[in-house]
């Protein structure tokens, strides 16, 4: 099967974009087509700073194979490197009712928060999100929950330009992981973790250091119960920190709560840290050591960029065409 999926480059990749996202990838790179993309030309829908973008791409890219993808069987590819990305946005934003896009919960959210700044990229950002993902013929999209409304609407978007100009794209299906689909914040848990959050005590970095890894979960927000106990709607504190124990350690959350039910909040928390600490280790020495081979990490992004144009270039073609365009 194709599967597609991107992260922006823009923040530090934290724990979150690793259980909803990566984790997943990893997972499908072995027996399926796959195309993983730090899509850059999203990052510039809200104020960023343009000296700094091609250092955050190249960083993404380097921890994509910190985790673990093989460039040799996965299309590593920086988004704003095949022009027909942008090319279809466009043809695809003249099948795209305006009401859709002004009900996304994303475009709801960050349009309040960058008020001042709002572009009209802001709107159009899932139509960019649905071209990337149909352009490739992709049929399954690993993404976190907070994307799914984007994919259904690339679904939609997919249909209506098939009914109207014929069979054309492929319609894409969202997948998202039994567990860590929605990790929240560890300050304010009733919130997603986010890469743009000012507070950096909220979200644990892929590459946090022991220290701040230890620091940052001590001070999580929990409750005031004596027991450690799941309940996400009560207390979505320790639920979330319950979720991210039992993923690490490849166990049900009913699982994890049985045995750290006699446990203190403290002992809890400790015994959190130290598995955080154990199973990013691996992360922060891949990627120290993919830092000093610059040239090499280039080079897989070019390869990345040639093999993808070969198929975005067909299926430009093929919706031209259906579209009776010069
Ligand atoms: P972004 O940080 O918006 O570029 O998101 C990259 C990927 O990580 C997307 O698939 C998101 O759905 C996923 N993601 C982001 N935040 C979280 C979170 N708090 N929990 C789970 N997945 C997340
Ligand atoms: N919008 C996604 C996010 O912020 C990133 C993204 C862009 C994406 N294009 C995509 C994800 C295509 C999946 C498929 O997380």
């Amino acid at each position: 099967m194709r599967i597609f999926s991107g992260i922006q480059p823009t923040g530090s990749l934290h724990i979150g974009n690793y259980f909803g996202a990566i984790r997943q990838w990893l997972d499908f790179q072995h027996n399926n087509e796959c195309v993983f993309c730090v899509v850059d030309l999203h990052a510039i829908t809200v104020p960023y700073d343009a000296k700094n973008l091609p250092n955050l791409v190249q960083e993404k890219a380097i921890v994509y194979l910190a985790a673990g993808l093989d460039p040799e069987k996965v299309i590593i590819l920086v988004q704003s490197s095949i022009r027909e990305h942008t090319e279809l946005c466009w043809l695809l934003n003249t099948v795209t009712p305006l009401g859709e896009l002004y009900r996304m919960t994303q475009y709801k959210e960050k349009s309040t928060k960058h008020k001042k700044e709002e572009c009209a990229g802001l709107l159009n950002y899932p139509i960019l999100m649905a071209a990337d993902i149909l352009l490739y013929d992709t049929e399954i999209v690993p993404v976190g929950e907070d994307q799914k409304q984007h994919v259904e609407l690339a679904r939609d978007i997919a249909r209506r330009f098939n009914s109207k100009f014929g069979e054309t794209f492929v319609l894409p299906k969202v997948k998202l992981p039994k567990e860590g689909a929605r990790i929240m914040s560890l300050t304010e848990p009733t919130k997603k973790m986010s890469k743009s959050e000012a507070d950096k005590k909220s979200s644990i970095s892929l590459f946090d250091s022991p220290e701040e890894i230890r620091k940052k979960i001590k001070s999580a927000v929990t409750d005031t119960y004596k027991t450690i106990k799941y309940d996400k709607n009560k207390r979505p504190g320790v639920s979330n920190l319950l979720t991210i124990y039992a993923i690490l350690s490849d166990r049900s959350i009913k699982e994890v709560e049985k045995e750290m039910k006699e446990k203190s909040y403290k002992v809890f928390k400790e015994e959190l840290a130290e598995l955080l600490v154990e199973k990013l280790e691996p992360f922060r020495r891949k990627r120290e050591e993919l830092l000093s081979r610059e040239v090499y990490v280039r080079e897989i992004l070019k390869q990345g960029e040639n093999r993808a144009r070969i198929i975005a270039e067909a299926k430009i073609a093929e919706v031209r065409k259906k579209m009776g365009l010069y």
